[in-house]
């Protein structure tokens, strides 16, 4: 395709952060290419933290690289540029104004008259479905009227460019598929001139219900996995054969690591998922109708879960290595047989002996806990060291995460009330990482 076609160009970016202890920087983002053309919805697809979030606020102009170009229209982005704009996850709306104001304000920062930015506004709120709402404030309206807010004003603008930092999720359901669908039909109709979507979102199915290409993205660090075209016409159905054949193809990129087994250090994020949940899904797979291998999309189906949800569970097991996914069908290791054909006692005996040898921070905290005084720890000093690695939700949320784990393994106990970790047969040795 022609290079004059290209709106939006990447070139081998780069995002480092410096650690919070300056020991180390952290590589966010690696050596990403890519190119955004005229006509496109493109979707970028990853798990939560692997960056997203920051290459969209590199890619308008609100973080910096640390190496690498971001190009639009051949002009390098160094700060915010008029004809790209963005729609947040977490509306970002000013409590203090309406929201025409909060619409309009996006026009006032480009010097546009009093009377053509009213005009503008109130053109752009009743294409988005807000009539009515104009001298309304964000908190009389409700999470999905919010939103329509926020695409209203980064609409008012008449980007060429669109981003979209997962603009759905914040909200439920039936709200995020009734303003995708609206979004959609303006986009499809070119009822507004923005000339090329990119989207970014952790769901398979919410950008396969839109995109016309899907970017793949890896983790730690951040970098293009995988690209595909989407040729489903609109509107599309998530419940036909073909749909659900790409759900899985897509999960499978997904799930299937570049270099598998990756050393993992203590700051790994360890997926969210329940030991209920890890028990609930080895079970299944074990089922008579699985026979120990199973179809990924049967099984979310089995368990009544949606893909989406299934993902940190799979991942828990490949981690702990009770499972493996290969061609779209997950399977139990011999470790998984052992574990389901144990006794209660026996299998948090093994789940510990798992825990220990491959999650790092598992025997970290049983170290610790032996080493002080009264075999006991307060959660702020592992709060304190996965910040090292992580921001403070993610460290909070890598931390209850192991203490799900940690307590069903009987490696540790640990009091919600007082936040303090114990050994859980005070005196007896803990096992050897
Ligand atoms: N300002 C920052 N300083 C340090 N680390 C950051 C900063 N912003 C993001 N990160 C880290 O970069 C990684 C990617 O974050 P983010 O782009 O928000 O991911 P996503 O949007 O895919 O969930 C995370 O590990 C996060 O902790
Ligand atoms: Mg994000």
């Amino acid at each position: 395709m022609d290079d004059a076609e290209v709106l939006l160009e990447l070139r081998q970016v780069n995002k480092r952060f410096i650690s919070t202890d300056h020991r180390e920087d952290i590589v966010v983002l690696k050596d990403i290419d890519f190119r955004l053309r005229p006509g496109e919805i493109v979707a970028m697809l990853g798990r939560s933290g692997c960056g997203k979030s920051t290459l969209l606020r590199i890619i308008c102009g609100l973080t910096p690289v640390s190496a690498g170009q971001v190009l639009y229209r051949d002009q390098p982005v160094t700060q915010p540029v008029a004809g790209i704009s963005m729609v947040f996850q977490t509306f970002g709306l000013f409590p203090w104004l309406t929201v025409l104001e909060n619409v309009e304000l996006g026009l006032e920062a480009q010097g546009i008259p009093m009377v053509e930015r009213r005009k503008r506004a109130l053109a752009v709120i009743d294409l988005i479905g807000l009539d009515g709402f104009e001298s309304a404030y964000p908190k009389e309206l409700s999470g999905g009227m919010r939103q329509r807010v926020g695409f209203a004003r980064a609409l008012v603008v008449n980007p060429d460019v669109l981003l979209m930092d997962e603009a759905f999720s914040a909200l439920d359901v039936p709200t995020s598929e009734t303003l995708r669908g609206d979004l959609l039909d303006l986009w499809l109709e070119r009822q507004i001139p923005t000339r090329a979507i990119l989207m970014v979102s952790h769901s398979i199915e919410e950008v396969l219900m839109i995109a016309d290409r899907i970017v793949i993205l890896d983790s730690n660090p951040g970098r293009v996995k995988a690209e595909l075209p989407i040729t489903l016409k609109h509107p599309r159905d998530y419940t036909a054969p073909v749909f659900r054949r790409l759900v899985e193809h897509i999960y499978e990129i997904m799930t299937t690591a570049a270099g598998e087994p990756r050393a993992i250090g203590i700051g790994h994020r360890l997926p969210s998922a329940h030991v209920a949940q890890l028990l609930g899904v080895l079970d299944e797979i074990n089922h008579p109708t699985h026979q120990g291998s199973a179809d990924l999309s049967a099984l979310a189906d089995a368990l009544n879960l949606k893909v989406d949800d299934l993902f940190p569970i799979i991942e828990a097991l490949q981690l702990l290595d009770f499972a493996q996914v290969t061609d779209g069908d997950i399977r139990l290791t011999r470790h998984g047989e052992a574990f389901l054909a144990a006794d209660i006692q026996r299998r948090k005996m093994i789940f510990g002996e798992h825990l220990l040898k491959r999650v790092p921070l598992a025997g970290h905290i049983c170290r610790v806990i032996d080493e002080r005084p009264g075999q006991r720890a307060p959660a702020s000093r592992f709060l304190r060291e996965l910040e090292d690695f992580l921001t403070e939700d993610e460290a909070d949320r890598v931390l209850q995460v192991i203490v799900d784990w940690g307590r069903y393994a009987e490696l540790f106990a640990y009091d919600y009330h007082t936040g303090v970790f114990s050994a859980e047969n005070p005196g007896a040795e803990p096992a050897e990482a």
